[in-house]
């Protein structure tokens, strides 16, 4: 079953990011809509990968997005219509690591694949994802809009932050004036199957869970807004589709959250798991933990009234599903992916959404 109609068919997309946990399930998304898909990314760097699990989908070169010039070089002959850009360094903890790393390839990444877009006069449209952690978090639990100050403590927050200010930038300078539409898009705590990411819950669970040891969470009561892959995903494919309409005023920013009951804590997401592996046990991590946002909530009534656009999955369901990809891949080795892209979009048909019947 196909969501968005002939919107993508034939369409030539560019998808920076496309060896990564998110990326790499747009990539089999758009092959399935009929899309001619060329990623650009670093290799994966986990093993296994959702990636090289399904990487027959797509082509694509093993590129730095510092590397400003190969990047042209590879947009100007690929010539897309349409640009995702999801490459980045995504990790909280990695960016105290790393910061100059995380800055580099979060702002400058960003900078280079405009530059290589502004030049380039096939692109129509660009989607940029960035993420919930852009807004300056005063521990609120109302939800953030998109009008909130952007804001970020840690490296990778504020880069991201960064980063949407250098998507505004070059709306206003250079890409407006060409009638190229790019818009950033924040989505909020993404899982699904075929994460197996250092520091992110869902993998730590199922690494634990293989390996027969305890789990060590280091907050517990940590609040996030958990939504799956597919819904986050479904988000930037509605904004994508507006944007290649030309839809003008929607070159800006987007939140793309769960509905508020997926917005728990930790524990919460751990009880969930533990329906599908009992053997789970975890533990409060008693390390000095670096500061991550205590409470995280997005409020995406924006994307609802203009794109129609509503999550499909609610919280039991994303983490059930979730459960299920790991328990096929690790007990059947299986991958279903495909099935699950297939059980999503009926979802979305039944429930009778309306985007989900707006592209047909
Ligand atoms: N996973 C989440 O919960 C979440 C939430 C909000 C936003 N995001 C955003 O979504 C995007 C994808 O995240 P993900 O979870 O798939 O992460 P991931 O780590 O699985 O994938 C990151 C991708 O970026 C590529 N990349 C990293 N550095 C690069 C570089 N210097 N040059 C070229 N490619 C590079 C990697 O090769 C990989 O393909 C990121 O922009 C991230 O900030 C993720």
């Amino acid at each position: 079953m196909n969501l968005f109609g002939q919107v993508f068919a034939g369409k030539k997309v560019l998808l920076t990011g496309h060896t990564g946990f998110k990326g790499s399930w747009l990539a089999l998304w758009l092959k399935q809509l009929g899309a001619t898909v060329y990623g650009v990314s670093l290799p994966a760097n986990t093993y296994p990968s959702h990636f090289q699990l399904i990487s027959p989908e797509c082509n694509g070169t093993m590129l730095d997005i510092g590397n400003k010039d190969l990047l042209q070089q590879i947009v100007t002959d690929f010539s897309p219509e349409l640009v995702f850009h999801l490459a980045a360094q995504p990790l909280v903890r990695l960016s105290y690591q790393q910061p100059t790393d995380t800055w580099q390839t979060n702002v400058m990444g960003t900078v280079n694949l405009l530059e290589a877009c502004r030049h380039s006069p096939s692109v129509r449209a660009v989607v940029v994802v960035t993420t919930d952690k852009v807004y300056e978090n005063e521990g609120q639990r109302q939800g953030y809009m998109e009008t909130d100050p952007l804001g970020g403590h840690d490296p990778y927050s504020a880069s991201k932050a960064a980063c949407e200010l250098v998507v505004q930038s070059y709306q206003r300078s250079f890409l407006q004036q060409q009638g190229i539409l790019v818009a950033s898009a924040r989505a909020g705590n993404v899982i699904g199957g075929g994460d197996w990411a250092a520091d992110r819950l869902i993998p730590d669970v199922i690494r634990a869970c293989q390996q027969g040891v305890p789990l060590l969470i280091r907050h517990p009561f940590a609040i996030r807004p958990w939504q799956h892959v597919l819904d986050s995903l479904s988000g930037y494919l509605c904004l994508a589709a507006e944007l290649l309409q030309g839809k003008c005023s929607f070159s800006t920013t987007w939140n793309f959250g769960p509905s508020p009951e997926a917005t728990q804590d930790v524990a919460t997401v751990l009880s969930e798991m533990k329906k599908f592996w009992p053997e789970l046990i975890w533990q409060q991590d008693q390390s000095t933990p670096v500061k991550e946002a205590q409470v995280l909530t997005l409020d995406s009534s924006k994307a609802n009234t203009l794109l129609g656009w509503t999550p499909v999955w609610d919280f039991q369901r994303t983490a059930e599903q979730t459960a299920l990809w790991y328990q096929a891949y690790y007990q059947q080795q299986q991958v279903i992916s495909m099935q699950q892209l297939a059980l999503y979009s009926h979802s979305a048909k039944q429930q009778g959404l309306a985007w989900a019947h707006t592209y047909n």
